[in-house]
């Protein structure tokens, strides 16, 4: 093999994995990579959610549910209101029902839930939040 043939090579398989890579991250970061397993102590209590970072977690009568708390216009962190039951995004204003679905704002869409386990003896929730969500 020339070095001519050596670069040509290169070249390709460089353009290839150039090409290649978004693929494979989104392969490994979101369906090989099992989710971010969160261990929540607290009980909600009435109609009060538990508030994590990322998400904020309800006790209905179906069982709980975890609301993200990342918006879903520009992804900022969003807070829940507790007198008005929902969630507003202090960047512009996005407003969410407390089950997270869309209500006004630029967001346009609703917020992600994620999947909760109940631990067993009423000790608490694992909530899974998955990897590489915008
Ligand atoms: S980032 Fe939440 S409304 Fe724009």
């Amino acid at each position: 093999m020339t070095r001519r043939d050596w670069i040509k090579k290169a070249g390709k398989w460089g353009l290839m994995s150039l090409f290649m890579y978004p693929l494979y991250a989104f392969i490994v970061n979101v369906r090989v990579r099992p989710p971010e397993e969160v261990r929540v102590s607290t009980i909600p209590k009435g109609n009060e959610p538990v508030i994590e970072p990322q998400f904020a977690l309800f006790e209905t009568a179906k069982g709980p549910i975890a609301v993200s708390r990342q918006c879903t216009h520009l992804g900022c962190t969003i807070n829940y209101k507790g007198h008005e039951k929902g969630f507003l995004c202090p960047c512009h204003q996005s407003h969410f029902s407390w089950d997270g679905r869309y209500i006004s704002g630029p967001a346009k869409k609703d917020l992600p839930r994620f999947a909760v386990k109940r631990l067993e003896g009423g000790k608490g929730y694992i909530v899974e939040i998955p990897r590489g969500l915008p």
